[in-house]
């Protein structure tokens, strides 16, 4: 099982079947055969096509990339049947037949049920002012189904007639972000058309909605890691903005491209000596001006981290952030070296041979070197990092 999620065809197969269909609904946004909801052109079937499936049942997945690859050949084969005359009859007699011979694969297994906002891509990566908004907004009109901790009990859940789901786990990266944001705007029904969740679409605006989605994630991962000690999907560092001691400002995301190594810096804290292999920025709860290097000095972003830390206050921790944006390791608490057992979201396939003999010889090293070799992929599908 391990080795199909890793296999890189069905993360392709996985990854087209998506991008397919977000190709065809701008196609036919573009065409003006569909409108806008929710700002975002809209899906008009009550279905789509979702590889998840593809990887709880690798037979439906082998079956699709045959019919995919029959679907190729037949292409090919109708176009050399229109320019070679004498094997035309020939090649047109043996379509049907290879037809009939490919294991086509289950509709029902491809097919899920669809909202008009299922391919709805959020307005931007989570910011920390927004995932705190969107913290204050779940304490007004949440917490008293789904609980603090979401794990759903509120206090007002027992009363209902279906239980609120565990929003602490990894349910919110199984579902496709805009059918998060529909259900959230239009409520849930159960089988029978009965009003299951309260639809929020006169309260909340799309952005409320958004910046609800972030933090529900973010409290998701800090629940996760308090569980488990993992974060176990992959999460995204929450924007924020920097200011440097030269007087510049920037966002944290300007440095997307290389390492960041995030320090939550209490007072009088001893900051970490410098290390090539990444940039250092402090993160702080107060405000003030900014004597040394590059500081996040904001209660925002303190709180956002705090939030997916599954701490109170993320004081004297340290995370790194890869490459892509992703949050992957955390400072253990009680020892000063770094090592790879505090990457946090990581596939459990062991480093390969090329990466183990090239092994570093410190921790941190180890921990780059395993981080890079093991980076986020395709996320919607239940991959583990
Ligand atoms: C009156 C109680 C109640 C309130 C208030 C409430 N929910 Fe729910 N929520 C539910 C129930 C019940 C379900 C499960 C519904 C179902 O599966 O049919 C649910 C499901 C969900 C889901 C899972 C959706 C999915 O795709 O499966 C999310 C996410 C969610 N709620 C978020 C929120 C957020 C965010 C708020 C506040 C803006 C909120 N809920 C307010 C009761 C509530």
């Amino acid at each position: 099982m391990e080795a199909a999620i890793e296999a890189q065809w069905l993360q392709a197969l996985i990854a087209g079947l998506q991008s397919a269909q977000l190709a065809l609904l701008r196609a036919l946004h573009a065409l003006g055969l569909v409108g806008d909801v929710h700002g975002q052109p809209a899906w008009p079937w009550a279905w789509r096509l979702s590889g998840d499936n593809l990887l709880i049942e690798l037979g439906q997945a082998l079956r699709l990339a045959a019919a995919l690859a029959f679907v190729a050949v037949a292409l090919l084969a109708l176009a050399v049947a229109w320019a070679w005359r004498r094997g035309r009859w020939y090649l047109l007699a043996m379509l049907p037949l290879a037809a009939i011979a490919v294991p086509w694969p289950d509709a029902s297994a491809l097919r899920v049920p669809a909202t008009p906002a299922s391919f709805h891509l959020p307005p931007g990566p989570p910011t920390a002012a927004g995932v705190v908004r969107g913290q204050a907004l779940y304490a007004q009109h949440c917490v008293q189904c789904h609980g603090t901790d979401g794990r759903g009990q509120g206090p007002q859940a027992a009363s209902l007639a279906v239980l609120p789901p565990n929003l602490a786990g990894p349910l919110l990266w199984r579902r496709a972000d805009g059918d998060l944001l529909w259900h959230l705007q239009h409520g849930l029904r159960d089988a029978q058309g009965r009003p299951t969740m309260p639809a929020f679409g006169d309260r909340l605006s799309d952005a409320d909605a958004w910046a609800l989605i972030d933090a529900m994630k973010a409290q998701a991962a800090g629940e996760m890691l308090r569980a488990t000690g993992q974060w176990g999907r992959p999460v995204r560092l929450a924007d924020a903005p920097v200011q440097c001691a030269d007087g510049r400002t920037r966002l944290l995301s300007s440095w997307r491209g290389q390492r960041l190594r995030l320090v939550a810096a209490d007072k009088g804290m001893q900051l970490p000596s410098e290390d090539p292999r990444l940039v250092t920025v402090r993160v702080r709860p107060g405000d003030g001006p900014v004597t040394e290097g590059c500081e996040a000095r904001s209660p925002e972003a303190w709180q956002a981290l705090a939030l997916v830390a599954g701490t109170d206050s993320p004081a004297g921790l340290q995370f790194i952030v890869d490459r892509d944006g992703y949050l992957r390791a955390r400072s253990s608490p009680t020892r000063s070296e770094w090592s790879d057992d505090d990457l946090l979201c990581r596939s459990d396939a062991p480093p390969t041979s090329a990466a183990a003999s090239a092994a570093p010889a410190d921790g941190l090293g180890a921990l780059i070197a395993r981080m890079d070799a093991q980076p986020v992929r395709f996320v919607k599908g239940g991959f583990i990092h």
